[in-house]
């Protein structure tokens, strides 16, 4: 790419000293139009930092709490920037072709944002996936102390679910690898921040069953039975484990 009148004399001065934020004009806009005002490619940016739960220096050269004005945000040497591109070009794609025909649009209509799928972290995953993955490759402890450091930072804002849901998904997901162990590990959390949650102590009796330990098992699906009373399952399982079937 041939440099601009206004980067060679730039690159004439004192490279830092000149550098001021927000700058005069952009210089490498690639995929938002290159006429975009100053004033709204940073608006685009912040859109970014939050929907991402990242802050500038994730995608651009620059020192963290450092002013702006040190930072290259023209360079494209940091490897998230073009991720950021490739997504943004995803995200036209998606509200400009793929929404914009959807059939019978409901209004008004929906558009997707970063923050649609990113949800405050850089790389978006599910709480049940994220769990599962490191009980699978870590171990069922370290899966329990990432849930805990995340719920410290995370709790209460839209980024992971907490509810029992996620937890009671990864556990199954163990139990049905083979792992009976691990689940109660992982199920330990429900108990402890959702001790009223009816399929959570369901799952937690078919783990004890799984590792033999039969009365914690009856403790556990009578405690199922007694917050849902209409679950089935549970109630058939406690007549076989009690000799009643
Ligand atoms: C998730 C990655 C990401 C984050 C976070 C991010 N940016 Fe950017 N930034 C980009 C991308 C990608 C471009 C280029 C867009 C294009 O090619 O159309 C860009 C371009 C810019 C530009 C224009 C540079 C030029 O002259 O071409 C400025 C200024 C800028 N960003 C400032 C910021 C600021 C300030 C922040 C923090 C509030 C920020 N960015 C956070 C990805 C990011
Ligand atoms: C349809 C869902 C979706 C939308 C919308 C979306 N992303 Fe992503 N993005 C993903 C997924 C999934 C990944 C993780 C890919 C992987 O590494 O497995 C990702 C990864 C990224 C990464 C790489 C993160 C890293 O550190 O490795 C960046 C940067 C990024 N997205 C920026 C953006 C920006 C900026 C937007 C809005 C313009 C956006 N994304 C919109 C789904 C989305």
């Amino acid at each position: 790419m041939r440099p601009s009148l206004a980067l060679f004399a730039l690159s004439l001065t004192a490279g830092p000293a000149v550098a001021q934020f927000p700058p005069d004009s952009t210089e490498n806009l690639q995929v938002l139009p290159k006429d975009t005002p100053v004033r709204e490619v940073i608006n685009t940016m912040r859109g970014f930092a939050i929907g991402l739960g990242v802050r500038c220096e994730h995608c651009h050269i620059g020192e963290a709490g450092e002013p702006l004005s040190t930072f290259d945000f023209v360079s494209d040497d940091m490897p998230a920037k073009d991720k950021a591109r490739e997504m943004l070009r995803m995200v036209q794609q998606i509200n400009g072709k793929w929404l914009a025909e959807l059939p019978k649009r409901g209004t008004p209509a929906v558009e997707v944002q970063c923050v649609t799928c990113h949800r405050g972290q850089a790389r978006p995953f599910m709480m049940e996936d994220l769990l599962a993955h490191v009980a699978d490759s870590a171990g069922a402890d370290a899966a329990v102390v990432r849930y805990r450091e995340l719920r410290e930072r995370f709790y209460g804002g839209f980024t992971y679910d907490f509810g029992p849901a996620p937890v009671i998904s990864a556990a199954v997901s163990r139990l049905r690898a083979g792992s009976a162990p691990d689940a109660l590990t992982l199920l330990a959390l429900n108990a402890e921040y959702h001790p009223g949650d009816g399929p959570s102590a369901m799952v937690r009796g078919q783990a004890h069953l799984a590792v033999g330990d039969t009365t914690a098992a009856i403790t556990q699906l009578e405690r199922a039975l007694e917050l849902q009373p209409d679950n089935p399952q549970a109630r058939r399982l406690l007549i076989r484990l009690k000799g009643g079937g």
